[in-house]
């Protein structure tokens, strides 16, 4: 995916992938699976970070958990940023 679309301190989820790309700050990037560590349902970016529809949990931008029921934080994806495009394992086409 190209990292032009992710705003600086932003994200930019790609639900049909399951992934959100995080800028960190400019120039940082960090892929995010979408899938909530408590019971799997697909969570969704918010301003603030992401939560989920199933049991309410919320996560941080960088995917860490400020509300329960989830124990444990987002998952992250191994990515190599390459040209301004950031490939991320196991995501086709992205
Ligand atoms: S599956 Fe996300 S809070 Fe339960």
């Amino acid at each position: 995916m190209l990292t032009a679309d992710v705003p600086v301190k932003g994200a930019l989820a790609l639900p049909e992938d399951g992934v959100a790309v995080v800028q960190l700050e400019e120039g940082v990037f960090e892929a995010l699976d979408l899938t909530c560590t408590h019971l799997g349902c697909r969570v969704r970016a918010t301003e603030n970070g992401f939560t989920c529809p199933c049991h309410g949990s919320r996560f941080g931008p960088r995917g860490q958990v400020l509300t329960g029921p989830a124990a444990a934080p987002l998952h992250r994806l191994a990515s190599r940023l390459e040209d301004g495009v950031l490939h991320i394992a196991g995501k086709a086409g992205t």
